[in-house]
């Protein structure tokens, strides 16, 4: 048999997309210029599909910082590692602004959020160490577990009772640290983690607690703190990361916790060590965006306001849209074959509105979710653009919304007569 053998085939991961490869449900082809209006196929389309939750994308200080550091500095310095040749004052001074926001002692810089997860988990999780992981956990959090080489137990979706179940039994023969692991607002559907809850389950079985933010970072909480500052439970959480592709607009992830934990990670988190450091020109703009950010009020207040206007006229629709208390926007649409939620998502775009979906296993079976991102670049008129569509696809096309009740009440259905404990596997 060859290696090669299976890239023949329609499976692996995302098999049936990649066998599609049509770059329309997947790697859909769009004008790099991020905004809340972009180019698809020669056309202006309403984006919301990017996480440009502030408006940051489009922000004309901080593309003229990035230029004035592309001039003065190339696009590759430093060069190597920050063990090595990669340190600079501007990174160590980014780090300590980052961790007096994140109200920590210490932050570390990485050059993808996704990066900072692995790097973070791994470095601190080893063999005897059990990861207690939330079922719809990211993708970076399930392979840094894997990376880890530690235990690991898959607790219900942000159910504490099960969580301090796997707590109890880890605790019966414990033979090294616990860290429980989770998102602050789901990235996927948008709702989030009952995080001063789960600091109390994780004091009480003397466990630790990892909070990957990437979607609350510079969005929810007092001065975009994140979901912790929300819930008044910054200070509890023992690490915190946020990565700089989502609200910030640009690349980048930063762990936050105390001195002693951070230098642990600095010295042994492989995707920092074995990794050239994070580009000047993202050192020199993330100083300023974290100030924008901070002082941010204006843009959450308008994204809250797009969020309430798209979600009240989706409603008013006849669409089912979760209530979350982030703004991702999660409309549930029900479907009988992924042909038909194709459909949908083709007739949107010829009305100029860009949308992607999510199916199973995010989503029950029966339901493709398409996870909008209000931002505070939209304007009233994009809102109602957006709406006029999905009120045009819903008659042309004769969709009967309320089938999305009946795919919930099944799927409910269907978890409550497995009646596990465990949920055996990560989701993704
Ligand atoms: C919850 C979560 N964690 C981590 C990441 C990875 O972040 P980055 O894109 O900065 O690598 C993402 C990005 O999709 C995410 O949604």
């Amino acid at each position: 048999m060859d290696i090669f053998d299976k890239c023949k085939t329609d499976g692996g991961y995302f098999g049936m997309m990649r066998a599609r490869n049509d770059f329309f449900f997947t790697r859909p082809i769009l004008d790099p210029l991020p905004g809340r209006e972009m180019t698809y196929q020669g056309k202006k389309v309403v984006q919301w599909s990017i996480n440009n939750y502030l408006g940051l994308a489009e922000n004309e200080e901080l593309k003229a910082i990035a230029v004035e550091a592309a001039k003065k500095y190339g696009s590759g310095a430093p060069m190597g590692a920050r063990m090595m040749t990669g340190n600079t004052e501007k990174h160590l001074a980014l780090e300590a602004k980052f961790a007096k926001f994140m109200g920590k002692e210490d932050a570390i810089l990485f050059n993808y959020g996704y990066l900072g997860v692995l790097g973070t988990i791994q470095s601190l999780c080893e063999k005897n160490d059990t990861i207690l992981i939330d079922k719809l956990a990211h993708a970076s959090m399930i392979d840094a577990m894997f990376m880890s080489q530690a235990q690991f137990r898959v607790w219900k979706h942000s159910d504490l009772d099960n969580l301090e179940l796997h707590l109890k039994r880890v605790n019966r023969d414990r033979k090294g640290g616990v860290l429980v692991v989770t998102e602050g607002v789901f990235g996927m559907t948008g709702d989030l983690a009952p995080l001063s809850d789960i600091c109390y389950l994780k004091d009480k079985y003397d466990a630790r607690l990892f909070v990957d933010d990437a979607h609350g970072f510079g969005v929810m909480g007092p001065g975009g703190r994140g979901t912790a500052a929300l819930q008044n439970c910054l200070d509890k959480i023992d690490i915190n990361l946020g990565t700089f592709a989502k609200a910030f607009a640009a690349i980048g992830g930063v762990a936050g916790s105390s001195r002693e934990v951070c230098e642990w990670v600095r010295f042994n988190a492989r995707t920092q060590v074995f990794a050239k450091s994070l580009p000047m020109i993202y050192v020199e703009v993330l100083s300023r965006t974290l100030d924008l950010v901070e002082a941010g009020e204006d843009r959450r207040t308008r994204m809250w306001e797009v969020n309430a206007k798209l979600k009240t006229g989706l409603r008013e629709l006849g669409y089912t849209v979760d209530d979350v208390a982030s703004p991702v926007t999660p409309v549930l649409v029900p479907f009988t074959e992924l042909d038909l939620a194709m459909t949908i998502l083709k007739k949107m775009r010829e009305e100029g509105i860009f949308l992607t979906a999510v199916v199973y296993p995010v989503v029950p079976r029966g339901i493709v979710l398409f996870r909008m991102i209000p931002t505070a670049s939209h304007t009233d008129e994009d809102v109602d653009r957006t709406l006029a569509a999905y009120k045009k696809v819903r008659d042309d096309l004769h969709l009967d919304l309320n089938a999305v009740h009946d795919a919930l009440k099944r799927h409910e259905a269907e978890k409550k007569a497995e009646n596990k404990d465990d949920d055996g596997k990560p989701s993704i």
